[in-house]
């Protein structure tokens, strides 16, 4: 429970119960203001006191939920991945966490030894299937087992579809269902022994096609299939699978995403919506909710009341929800005559880009303490320069 949640709630509590005394029970004797406000200091200090005795439960829980455990994350450089990193660690695993960029790596495996994390970076670019066999290898020879291996390397490209040319297709595909396919089937046999868990973290987009986001959505959907359906068939060998299907996190990505078509238009709507409150979660509080469901062996996970809403709408209505979506592709910005593209850090640079930035402004802060250092992509989106 946040700090100020508990003696708000508690305070706010005892401001309704006196109202509803006030209206139903006989009219009370009249009591002196700075009693009432002493009393209502008292129903504050209350819950602040409950307040940190749940945090310190809480955090107790947390620290041992993981113990012993060694569990290998791609794509925790930054973003999610390194804050899984984190709360792995922060739960006693031991960690193995990967990405292409030597640089990104070394500051993630720096930062989490800093906090007593036992970490172990190992460059891999997960659309190469030698490079996670050895991935895999080096995991085990560092660490001497593996219990865990959770699948969160992902790229993001935004436009509409006349902007996204088959390469855009193919590189989505590589890495976010080849990459994991090949990771996923060669990971079975090794966590066997160790009755293992692998966490496929897919998103809303997999079940909901976003418009602007058909790469993307597209290798999530192939993804998110092949783990249901790993999860059915690993019934009976000990090895757990988790779908992981999150709605917006703020992991201060858009700074890195590449906005096609229309840059500066791509990138406002994006960016706002990534970073609004009621929409997006942190990603804390995310990998917080994915190492619970890890250590709680748990089948499906969806994280936001928003994703969990659109997965109702598209159960009990899908032409209804098809029809929704219409209307926001009819909403966003169409395809201009000269398709452009550029990374959101130069996208956000404009009049509009600055605009949403102060607005989502939570978002922005999240790109400094998820390690989101933006740099160019080549034509392949491929970020070169850490390398
Ligand atoms: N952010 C959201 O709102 C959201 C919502 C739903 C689902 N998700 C999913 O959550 C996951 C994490 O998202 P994020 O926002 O944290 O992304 P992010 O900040 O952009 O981080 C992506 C990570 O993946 C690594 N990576 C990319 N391509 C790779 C490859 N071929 N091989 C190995 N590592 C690679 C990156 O490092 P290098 O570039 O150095 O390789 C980086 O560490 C993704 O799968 C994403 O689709 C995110």
């Amino acid at each position: 429970m946040n700090g100020w949640k508990a003696p708000l709630a508690m305070v706010g509590a005892r401001w309704a119960w006196s109202r509803v005394r006030r209206r139903y029970a006989p009219a009370p004797e009249p009591v002196p203001a700075y009693k009432r406000n002493l009393e209502l200091l008292a129903w504050g200090a209350a819950g602040a006191a409950l307040g940190v005795g749940v945090s310190a439960l809480s955090e107790r829980r947390r620290s041992g939920l993981m113990a012993g455990k060694v569990v290998l994350i791609t794509g925790s450089s930054r973003g999610l991945g390194l804050q899984l990193a984190r709360e792995f660690g922060a739960s006693g695993a031991r960690v193995v966490v990967c990405a292409r960029g030597q640089q990104g790596l070394d500051r993630a495996v720096a930062e989490l030894t800093g906090r007593g994390v036992e970490a172990h970076g190992v460059v891999c670019d997960v659309t190469d299937p030698e490079q996670i066999e050895s991935l895999l290898d080096e995991a085990e020879e560092h660490f001497g087992r593996l219990d865990a291996v959770v699948n969160s390397a992902g790229i993001m490209r935004v436009g509409p579809q006349e902007a996204h040319t088959d390469d855009h297709f193919r590189q989505a595909m590589d890495i976010m269902f080849w990459g994991p396919f090949h990771l996923s089937r060669a990971a079975v046999d090794r966590l066997r022994d160790t009755r293992g868990v692998i966490v496929n973290i897919t998103s809303i987009g997999a079940y909901l096609s976003v418009p602007h986001l058909l790469p993307y959505s597209t290798a999530k959907h192939a993804w998110a299939a092949l783990s249901e359906g790993m999860a059915a068939e690993t019934a009976g060998t000990g090895v757990r699978v988790t779908t992981v299907v999150p709605g917006l996190m703020r992991t201060g990505s858009h700074r890195g995403v590449a906005f096609s078509g229309d840059p500066e238009r791509e990138y406002a709507w994006f960016a706002l919506l990534a970073g609004l409150p009621l929409l997006s979660v942190s990603a804390e509080r995310a990998a917080r909710h994915i190492v619970r469901a890890t250590a709680g062996r748990k089948s499906f996970l969806v994280i936001t009341p928003a994703a969990r809403a659109g997965l109702v709408a598209r159960g009990i209505a899908p032409g209804l929800t098809q029809e929704a979506m219409r209307l926001v592709g009819w909403l966003l910005p169409d395809a201009p005559a000269r398709v452009e593209e550029r990374l959101g850090a130069e996208a956000g640079q404009s009049r509009l880009g600055r605009l949403v930035d102060t607005v989502s402004v939570l978002n922005e802060r999240a790109s400094k303490r998820m390690n989101q250092h933006s740099k160019p992509q080549d034509e392949q989106g491929q970020r070169t320069e850490e390398k």
